[in-house]
């Protein structure tokens, strides 16, 4: 185990006063925000009932000994946060969805070294954009973030309507046996397919949960896909419900019962907002994901007599349901007709990119690079025709695009496997702005479902620094589904 002094002297990113970015590239010419508020963060274990009160506890994996923490802030703030790695294998955080400098978005050996067993790292996470985030480690994510590593950050604007309730909803399967232990987090069958999925089906940590809002109120729910691997279509059993933000953005309101099927259909790391407008007190609405051929209800709102202290008497009556529109995203737009263009085939490897690049997972060397690269040791998923060098010799493969900072791209996404791929870009908001099915609404986003034969495409402003370009099923971000963009 490596002392902090090792860990520090590695990072090189100490200095007097402050703190320099780990990687010294053009980035690193960039001013760093000013900070105005420091927070602490940890990771650990802790022991958490996931299959039933009498059942034996599972040791999951969380920060600051609790399931989902959640970080709440307000649009504007720079965090600066110390954290602390109190897991026992090395690994970061990335702050999915947030417009950071490229050294603070945590992919170990691309932006920053690993953090090892108590070590710690200062990330400056400046909050540009308000909605609804979270963030969870780029290291063995499979095993790291399928045990339970994974927060919320909650980022509110002082524009945003005034809601009677909200609620924050964390969707996350486990992967457990009948005494509590995991199960393996990834089987090649699921890996090389679909993915491996968990059994164990929960909303913050339980099975369902029962909320409350009061009768003819306006409810807000922040419901975050924080599986692994599982793509859900989130619905409501009730007409007075519409999405108002995709991954934390806003959109123009769009009822449920007006997408196609009435429901959002939404992959590992996708959130969205919904609101709500409560039926009569005693009155129920449910929540499911509806893609399974048995439905999973997560959660029920139950309207309430009680009033909140801020709502009116008025608000509490019957009346036509309008959305809220939350605050327009103030996001760099692409100028869509000067933009670049580049098209991503995403696709099985190769059989000739699978030989090169597998080791036997017993090979030491495999050990070593899936604990120092956080790689995995099989290839099953291309991007591009390229690979993330997973159980590979080589260290970092080429970037698949190198673009110009403040240059406007347009980059399609042509899913050629037979499997749906929630595509994440890291350091950027961009635009979708189509997709070949006409399924998608304009919207701005950080991740992207693309189903099969489907070609979707974004656009958006290259920000400084290399950034990783994903698809953010885990196994098969880890098998080789992943690639980086180097912005200079
Ligand atoms: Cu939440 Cu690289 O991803
Ligand atoms: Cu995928």
């Amino acid at each position: 185990r490596p002392s902090r002094r090792s860990v520090l002297a590695g990072g090189a990113f100490v200095l007097a006063g402050g703190l320099l970015p780990g990687r010294l590239g053009s980035a690193a010419a960039t001013p760093l925000p000013k900070a105005t508020r420091a927070l602490d963060l940890s990771s650990g274990f802790m022991d958490f009932r996931l299959l039933g009160p009498d059942k034996p506890a599972s040791r999951i994996s969380v920060y600051d000994g609790t399931p989902f923490k959640t970080i709440r802030a307000r649009r504007g703030e720079v965090l600066d946060i110390t954290y602390r790695n109190g897991i026992d294998e090395g690994t970061t955080v990335h702050w999915h969805g947030i417009r950071i400098q490229n050294a603070f978005d945590g992919i170990p050996t691309l932006t920053q070294p690993l953090v090892q067993p108590g070590g710690t790292f200062r990330y400056l996470v400046p909050l540009d954009d308000p909605g609804t985030f979270f963030f969870h480690p780029h290291c063995d994510e499979t095993g790291q973030t399928g045990k339970g590593l994974a927060g919320v950050l909650l980022v509110e604007d002082e524009r945003d309507p005034a809601f009677d309730a909200e609620h924050v909803l964390c969707l996350k399967d486990w992967r457990l046996a009948d005494d509590g232990s995991f199960l393996a987090m990834s089987e090649p069958a699921g890996a090389s397919k679909a993915g491996t999925y968990g059994a164990t089906r929960t909303v913050n940590g339980q099975p369902v949960v029962e909320l409350e809002a009061p009768a003819h109120g306006d409810v807000r729910l922040r419901i975050l896909n924080l599986d692994s691997t599982r793509v859900m279509d989130i619905g409501v059993d009730h007409g007075d419900a519409a999405l108002i933000a995709v991954d934390g953005h806003a959109l123009p309101p769009i009822l449920l019962d007006n997408l196609p099927d009435g429901v959002w259909r939404m992959g590992p790391a996708q959130r969205i907002d919904l609101h709500i407008r409560m039926p009569a007190a005693g009155g129920t609405v449910r929540l499911a994901d509806y893609r399974q051929s048995s439905l999973y209800t997560f959660a029920t709102l139950t309207a309430t007599s009680a009033t909140t202290p801020a709502a009116t008497p008025a608000a509490h009556a019957p009346r036509p349901f309008r959305p809220f529109a939350l605050p327009r995203p103030q996001v760099p737009r692409a100028d869509l007709k000067r933009a670049t263009r580049l098209s991503f085939l995403l696709q099985q490897a190769t059989d000739a990119a699978v030989k090169e690049t597998a080791l036997p997972p017993d090979d030491p060397l495999a050990k070593a690079l899936i604990d120092s690269l956080c790689v995995g040791s099989t290839t099953y998923w291309a991007i591009g025709q390229q690979s993330w060098p997973t159980g590979t010799r080589r260290n970092l493969p080429p970037p698949l695009a190198e673009m110009t900072t403040g240059r406007s791209y347009r980059v399609s996404i042509n899913n050629g496997s037979r499997y749906p791929h929630p595509v994440h870009l890291h350091g950027h908001v961009f635009e979708v702005i189509n997709s070949s099915t006409g399924r998608l609404p304009h919207h701005f986003a950080d991740t992207v479902l693309v189903q099969p034969d489907e070609i979707v495409e974004i656009a958006f402003v290259a920000a400084p620094g290399d950034w990783v370009f994903h698809c953010h099923i885990l196994e098969h971000m880890e098998a080789g589904m992943m690639g980086y963009f180097r912005v200079t």
